[in-house]
């Protein structure tokens, strides 16, 4: 598939090459697990369903854009896509979200049940965990890893607190409101796959900072992104509720900034993350390419 916006052609099916092979080696990861066979159909039913794999591709695409071997990055590239699809079993509970949709197909509490539903979304958060520490190695990179990964995983969870039952100082304006609740619940996972990527590639100091400033506005971005679909697309083409966060009462971009406003603050941030990696050069190629989709995407 090629994405064509007005300036922008991206070869998607090159760009998500890696998807398939991290998708393979979960899936071979989850089945070595014992388990319960019901909560082995749970966990492969939210995890194998579809999905973008947005984060494991970036995983893979920072280490190569600092010179390294991506095979040292596919533990890493599995995990944040697990803790990713625990997030979002979370997310769509009764008592969170409350959806009913998720890429096209019932969400899990819906095909199996709301207690397995939390039990196969926290399954995948150990699974992660597991996948992440017993697979990267040197074990000083393992570890080194595996403390970004916690760190995301909490500020993950601080952002769907801040999302869900806001707590926010009296004196901060909406717009701060809304950057700190990002910047956590989706910021966060897509900071941490860029930079799990470079330390996996073994990246200097300079690659480093450029890959970090890169994902911060890519982080914050997928979700300005994610909140303008939420009100610009249909329930089908999404394969998840559309409208949803009106309905909610959530603090979203184009509500807080109306839809133009919003567009304008999805170019501020591509043209952020392009010129952090400027230094990188030609390998940096696919997270350019990977900023550009983030930004026209339409699901
Ligand atoms: C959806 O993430 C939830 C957000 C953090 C906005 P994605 O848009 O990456 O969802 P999948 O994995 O492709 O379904
Ligand atoms: C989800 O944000 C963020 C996390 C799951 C951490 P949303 O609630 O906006 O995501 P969708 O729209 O349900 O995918
Ligand atoms: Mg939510
Ligand atoms: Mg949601
Ligand atoms: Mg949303």
């Amino acid at each position: 598939m090629t994405v064509t916006d007005e300036a922008v052609s991206i070869d998607i099916d090159r760009l998500t090459e890696p998807a398939g092979r991290v998708e393979s080696y979960i899936r071979q990861f989850v089945r070595s697990r014992p388990m319960p066979r019901n909560l082995q159909e749970a966990v492969e039913y939210a995890l194998l369903g579809g999905g973008k794999r947005v984060r494991p591709i970036l995983v893979i695409r920072a280490c190569e854009a600092v010179g390294g071997d991506p095979d040292r990055a596919m533990p890493a590239a599995g995990a944040i896509e697990l803790i990713h699809n625990f997030s979002l079993v979370h997310d769509d509970l009764p008592a969170m979200d409350d959806d009913d949709l998720r890429r096209g197909r019932p969400t899990l509490h819906k095909h199996a049940g709301e207690a397995m539903a939390i039990l196969a979304g926290d399954m995948m958060m150990g699974l992660a965990f597991e996948l992440l520490v017993t697979r990267t190695r040197p074990v000083v990179l393992a570890a080194r890893i595996a403390t970004e990964l916690i760190e995301a995983t909490n500020n993950m969870i601080n952002g769907q607190v801040y999302d869900t039952l806001p707590d926010f100082d009296d004196c901060m304006t909406d717009i701060q409101k809304l950057q700190t609740i990002h910047h956590n619940k989706t910021g966060a996972l897509i900071r941490c796959s860029g930079r799990m990527g470079a330390l996996a590639g073994d990246a200097d100091d300079s690659q480093l900072h450029a890959i970090m400033t890169y994902a911060e506005s890519l982080g914050l971005m997928f979700q300005v992104v994610d909140d303008l679909l939420d009100v610009t697309q249909s329930t089908d083409h999404l394969g998840k509720a559309a409208g949803k966060d009106v309905d909610a009462g959530k603090l979203t971009y184009p509500g807080v900034l109306g839809i133009d406003a919003s567009r304008r603050e999805v170019a501020r941030l591509r043209d952020v993350a392009l010129s952090a990696i400027e230094p990188l050069g030609g390998p940096a190629d696919p997270l350019r390419q990977i900023c550009e989709f983030f930004a026209v995407r339409t699901r």
